[in-house]
């Protein structure tokens, strides 16, 4: 078999790449080592920033989100018994997230995918990509699909990275010590907007998917178990850290799903080895609490897209050598907006001094236009050229 692009991964970066580069007239494939079901069921990101919005939406597969995604104008900070708006119609004008499920981006770009003819081959063991100096090939269940270049968008624990030899990246890295606790409840939302509560008991975030269905997290440690997490426990513990202010109630439902998610920031550089680029979580982590890694991806093979078509058209490699670097601007801004709302909102333990900096810069930022002006613009995504210079 061959391609001009082998894509690993059926993600949201990969599945974006085959779509994008579709749309440019260069042919890919993309190989998947899970079932079509499993990655159109898996529950994981919500938010979707502004410029996600307007690239799907541009790309043609923005219509079941334009007409099902909830646009949110604000957020919630709640601490010390209050709660304090963070509204992005004053701070940012025009620009917004859209709360629309990541495996709803995933089922639209599927079904789009293979409306248009696209090869996504499910259920590909054994991976394993070769040659990645000169003319790759990538081999799977005894199979070789030759590509003039392979976009590794296999997360965080996939193929693609390890297959770069030894002393090439260089990793920058932070583990966290506690997890998320994720659920999906058949319970209407408890508020219009997204709440991040800092409490004495962890940290916990009320979100939602559609006004019938809620998302929860709860801050919990690493190792946590769901079998030690009945319903009950679940809900007694969103009660006692998001009804912390006068006159909410937690409305509360059947639990359809729920996950326990690792904490943790990560970036290997740079984010290319001869002919394979990485894209998305392969290349680069954050934790959720800045509600980034999605974006993230979508920047990248936005970018990628524009290298590949780049040097199919005029034989130029001058965009696809810039892409790591042109990447890396954003991720480090994503890197560092993630880290400091996952340390600004989380409870570290015997860190009595790290709380009180904790309320002080809560309160900054929810009586500084200038402080609550940094959260807003980072949070709905700074403008993809960020950080280019002239
Ligand atoms: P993935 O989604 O990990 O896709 C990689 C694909 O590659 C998978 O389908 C995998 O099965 C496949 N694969 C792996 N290994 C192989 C192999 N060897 N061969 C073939 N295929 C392979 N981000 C946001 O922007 N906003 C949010 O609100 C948000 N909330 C989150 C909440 C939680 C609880 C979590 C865990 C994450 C959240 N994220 C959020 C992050 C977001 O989900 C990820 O950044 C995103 O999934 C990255 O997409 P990706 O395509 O790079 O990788
Ligand atoms: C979600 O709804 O899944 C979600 C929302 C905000 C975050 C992370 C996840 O910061």
């Amino acid at each position: 078999m061959r391609t001009q692009v082998g894509i690993v991964g059926a993600g949201p970066a990969g599945l974006l790449l085959s779509h994008l580069l579709h749309l440019r007239g260069i042919d890919s494939v993309v190989l998947e080592s899970r079932s079509r079901r499993y990655v159109e069921q898996r529950v994981r990101a919500g938010v979707l920033e502004q410029g996600t919005v307007d690239v799907l939406d541009e790309a043609g597969v923005g219509e079941r989100m334009r007409a099902e995604g909830l646009p949110h104008h604000g957020i919630e900070l709640r601490y010390g018994g209050g709660g304090h708006r963070v509204p992005f119609e004053r701070l940012v004008p025009g620009r917004a997230i859209t709360v629309y499920g990541q495996q709803e981006v995933v089922k639209d770009l599927i079904a789009r995918r293979l409306a248009d003819g696209g090869t996504i081959l499910f259920d590909v063991p054994d991976v394993a990509l070769h040659s990645l100096e000169k003319d790759p090939y990538i081999t799977f269940s005894g199979e070789r699909l030759d590509c003039d270049v392979i976009a590794g968008c296999d997360g965080f624990h996939g193929v693609s990275r390890p297959s770069i030899p030894e002393g090439v990246l260089t990793v920058f890295q932070r583990e966290y010590p506690f997890a998320w606790l994720g659920i999906l409840a058949e319970v209407p939302p408890s508020a219009e907007e997204l709440i991040y509560a800092h409490s004495d008991r962890g940290f916990a975030l009320h979100s939602m998917r559609s006004p019938e269905i809620s998302r929860f997290y709860l801050q919990v440690p690493p190792e946590t178990s769901l079998d030690d997490w009945p319903d009950e426990r679940i809900w007694a513990e969103l009660r006692a850290r998001l009804e912390t202010v006068p006159g909410f109630t937690l409305a509360e439902g059947p639990i359809i799903s729920r996950d326990v998610s690792a904490m943790r920031s990560f970036v290997a550089e740079p984010m290319r080895y001869g002919a394979l680029y990485l894209a998305g979580d392969a290349a680069h982590i954050v934790p959720p609490t800045g509600a980034k890694g999605l974006n993230l991806a979508v920047a990248d093979v936005r970018l990628l897209t524009a290298a590949l078509a780049e040097f199919y058209a005029t034989g130029s490699t001058a965009l696809l050598d810039a892409y790591s670097g042109s990447c890396l601007k954003r991720v480090w801004r994503a890197q560092h907006f993630s880290w400091w709302m996952t340390t600004l909102l989380h409870t570290f333990d015997d860190d009595p001094y790290g709380r009180r900096l904790q309320l002080s810069h809560l309160d900054y930022v929810t009586s500084s236009e200038a402080a609550a002006t940094t959260l807003a613009e980072n949070y709905v995504g700074l403008p993809f050229d960020f950080g280019a210079r002239p």
